[in-house]
């Protein structure tokens, strides 16, 4: 979907390839070729996204075999085109195709790494809405090409003992489902999930329907808000599905193992205070639904996949509360930021990582777990330190975008930010933040440009420091603090 505030670098590296093969800008016509870009052109992931057309639509169906523990699956990319298109890439790693249509005719197809390229049998003209079909097999175990950070897979697939859930980010959603894997092309999703009449499927979004035909259920979801596709999540396995109505008519629907339900249940009540606290902070929850499916897996992260959070159980049962109750609420403050506003390319991060990690300490200071400010200050202390093995918060590496100076350097630009415009200025930054690029994606330069127009002076010199530099600049306010 093209979003209001989405960066053009795709229509840029399109445009481009136009002209080195010779197209004619703005003639429609089947020859020379027009290939689409592989990518969006972010620096960190070249191959991320794809240029010549913007997904507006995704119908995900899968049937999960619990006898093979493999999924049937067929997803249909629905998009409109940017450019003329003799040929075009969805980013798509591993599974096993077995077919590619385009507009309902059978399209030529091959792999080329974590590209499928598609010719489709006619050209897609400039401004045409477009469907692709693709069919294929998948298995939740098997390795695949990408490298999901702190994941215990290859892939986005996560197998559990009774099924799967999926955690794509930032690079893996294209191991689960062909498409743009980029969070500058947000769209909206279908979920047709079916699962042996024993076993639960959830997603995103809402539950629309769900009809039970002999031994199988199939369960229909749709995220009716655009979505970057490192936040899909679909779930099968033995899960018990509680709901409650949540502050502001918020739909509370968490997902336990349904061995551990009575036991987590209790522990979840924390998120009706979170959506309350978050709110009177941020504005309005942002989505329909809110809740978190606590996988029977091991893994050491936490996900904020839109609507519903994926954590793994074990965090919850064998982790304390001072501890994961701050991670639940950094979670939650990922919905608006990162889900609402999706990062323009990854580099910006920071936005997602600064703020749900500045919220989470703020949580957790006024659950009277742990001092912000002493957060704050151990972060200034390491901040020289970060920063030379990491980057600066606002350029990390690919192969380390989750590291500390985004996550705690990321909350510390935030604190520097209000402790310099002060903080009523400082949440009317947020909330303008917040309300410009709903639903969109944005940067770390709109952000810098939004912070100085709602504050009346130029933060351009004093957010850059912070944001590139290679040292840490002085706390405002804290001239005692030192690095
Ligand atoms: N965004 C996640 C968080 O809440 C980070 C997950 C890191 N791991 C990953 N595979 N992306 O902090
Ligand atoms: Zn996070």
């Amino acid at each position: 979907m093209t979003a209001r505030h989405r960066w053009t670098g795709a229509a840029a590296a399109g445009l481009l390839l136009g002209v080195l093969v010779g197209v004619p800008s703005g003639a429609v016509q089947a020859t020379p070729p027009s290939w689409g870009a592989p990518g969006v052109g972010d620096p960190l992931f070249p191959t991320l996204g794809n240029g010549g057309f913007d997904v507006t639509h995704y119908d995900l169906t899968m049937r999960y075999d619990a006898a093979s523990r493999t999924v049937a699956a067929r997803t249909r990319v629905a998009a409109r085109a940017t450019q003329e298109l003799t040929r075009f890439d969805l980013d798509f790693d591993g599974n096993t195709v077995t077919g590619v249509r385009v507009g309902g005719a059978a399209a030529r197809w091959s792999r080329d790494g974590d590209e499928l390229v598609v010719t489709p049998p006619r050209p897609v003209h400039r401004g045409a809405p477009f469907a692709v079909t693709v069919t294929y097999a998948a298995d939740p175990r098997a390795a695949h090409d990408c490298a999901p950070l702190n994941a215990p897979t290859t892939s986005g697939w996560l197998p559990t003992p009774d099924g799967f859930v999926v955690a794509g980010q930032p690079s893996c959603a294209r191991s689960v489902f062909p498409g743009s894997d980029h969070p500058s092309d947000k769209a909206t999703y279908t979920f047709r999930l079916t699962a042996p009449r024993a076993l639960t499927a959830v997603a995103n979004g809402t539950l629309v329907s769900r009809r039970t035909t002999g031994d199988d259920t199939t369960w229909t979801y749709v995220e009716a808000a655009p979505m970057a596709t490192e936040l899909a999540q679909l779930a099968v396995g033995e899960y018990t599905v509680v709901t409650q109505r949540g502050p502001g008519g918020v739909v509370q629907r968490d997902v336990l193992p349904t061995t551990l339900a009575d036991e987590l249940r209790p522990d979840l009540s924390v998120t009706t205070g979170q959506l309350a606290w978050l709110g009177d902070r941020l504005g309005r929850y942002p989505f329909g639904e809110y809740g978190i499916l606590a996988a029977p897996a091991e893994f050491h992260f936490a996900l904020e996949t839109q609507t519903l959070t994926l954590v793994s159980a074990g965090m919850l049962r064998f982790t304390p509360r001072p501890y994961w109750a701050p991670v639940l609420a950094h979670e939650l403050a990922h919905q608006w930021f990162g889900d609402l506003v999706s990062p323009a390319r990854w580099s910006d991060v920071w936005l997602n990582e600064g703020h749900a990690t500045y919220y989470e300490a703020a949580y957790a200071d006024s659950a009277g777990y742990a001092s912000f400010t002493d957060r704050m200050r151990t972060a200034y202390r390491n901040g020289d330190s970060w920063r030379a093995q990491y980057g600066a918060p606002a350029a990390p590496r690919a192969d380390d975008l989750f590291n500390d100076d985004v996550y705690d350097g990321g909350a510390l630009v935030l604190y520097a930010l209000h402790e310099k415009v002060g903080a009523a200025t400082f949440q009317r930054i947020e909330r303008a933040w917040l309300a410009r690029y709903a639903n969109g994606s944005a940067g770390t330069a709109q952000f810098v440009t939004l912070a100085s127009q709602v504050a009346g002076r130029d933060l351009g010199g004093f957010l850059h420091a912070w944001l590139y530099g290679t040292t840490t600049p002085p706390m405002p306010g804290h001239p005692d603090w030192t690095s």
